[in-house]
């Protein structure tokens, strides 16, 4: 009860920086459990221990919970866990690194440091271990539209209404919808959920799209002409230097196709309607298939990274 009554305040507090809610991020990372390789399972095993419960799920969390410690100051700052696309949504929707990560800190570069420093292995054990619970956190973060978005500070500013109550449109995104569905479809339990999103993958209505999710090039090539997840990786460690941290091709490619949300569906409500009531023909009963891809997307991609990392291959069924 206390734990939830300080993350609650956290989360109005610093809704700006928080990405999907705690519920998201574990949800990203218990899924994607369920698809490591044998040796990215047992980095992450042995790497996040007991006080995760050597699980890519607890640990998927902490990125934003540090965010109020001194020792992180440097990353509570720094825009780590978005890109804000300078569009125009819902008429017209992009990301580029030149102009949505022009200072060289974003979501991208976050996501770049990490990937080499996961497997630098001159750093500590922990500095390792940090780098993996960054990765598992940005490569969730970097599915939800709103935090691929700067108009209204990726809609921080848009007040909203859900089941009466008032919020704003990211927090919505981030936690009110996903706890609304949690409750009503998962007996609240995220793991159900996150059982569900791989149950999904595996043999489900996700299955025939998640080879798309892992290719990472322009989204009209044909998919056998498309850069994979490895050439990504092996090609960013075989150029990586120890000056310049340059962000990978694929992280823009995902930050882009999560933008694509925003003009399709994120701003397209209805000003002064409540988003929550009215059963299946809410707004947030159409984002919810939308936020449980994305959700899926993440876990999935995440364990790809691992995988090409540790295993030397995406090795995903
Ligand atoms: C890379 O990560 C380290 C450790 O968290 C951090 O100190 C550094 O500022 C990061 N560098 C960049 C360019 O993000
Ligand atoms: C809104 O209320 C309805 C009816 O009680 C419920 O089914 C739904 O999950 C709620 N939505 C949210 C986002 O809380
Ligand atoms: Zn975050």
């Amino acid at each position: 009860m206390k734990v939830q009554a300080v993350l609650l305040v956290l989360s109005i507090s610093y809704a700006r920086v928080y990405g999907w809610g705690a519920d998201g991020h574990m949800a990203v990372g218990y899924t994607a459990m369920q698809f490591l390789a044998p040796n990215a399972l047992s980095f992450v095993q042995n790497s996040l221990g007991s006080s995760y419960s050597r699980s890519l799920g607890p640990a998927a969390t902490w990125a934003d919970t540090v965010r109020s410690q001194a020792a992180y100051s440097w990353c509570a700052s720094a825009p780590f866990h978005f890109v804000d696309a300078e569009d125009n949504p819902p008429t017209s929707c992009s990301v580029s690194e030149t102009r949505d990560c022009g200072s060289g800190n974003c979501i991208l570069t976050a996501i770049a440091n990490y990937t080499t420093r996961v497997v630098q292995t001159s750093l500590s054990a922990t500095q390792r271990q940090e780098a993996l619970k960054f990765l598992d956190h940005f490569l969730g973060d970097i599915t939800q539209p709103l935090h691929v978005e700067a108009l209204k500070v990726g809609g921080n500013d848009i007040t909203v209404k859900c089941n009466g109550s008032s919020t704003n449109l990211h927090a919505l995104w981030d936690t009110g919808i996903i706890e609304g569905f949690l409750k009503a479809q998962y007996g609240n339990s995220v793991t159900t959920w996150a059982n569900s999103l791989a149950t999904r993958i595996k043999t489900g209505n996700f299955a025939s799209s998640k080879a798309s999710w892992i290719a990472c090039s322009d989204p009209s090539a044909p998919l056998s002409q498309k850069r994979s997840i490895q050439d990504d990786i092996d090609e960013f460690l075989a150029a990586r230097s120890t000056a310049a941290i340059t962000p990978l091709k694929c992280p823009l490619v995902w930050a882009q196709d999560s933008n694509t949300f925003d003009c399709s569906y994120v701003f397209g409500f209805t000003t002064g309607k409540d988003l929550c009531s009215g059963g299946t023909s809410s707004y947030a009963a159409g984002a919810q298939p939308i936020i449980e891809e994305q959700i899926a997307k993440g876990a999935y991609r995440l364990a790809a990274w691992l995988n090409v990392l540790f295993d030397g291959s995406v090795s995903l069924p």
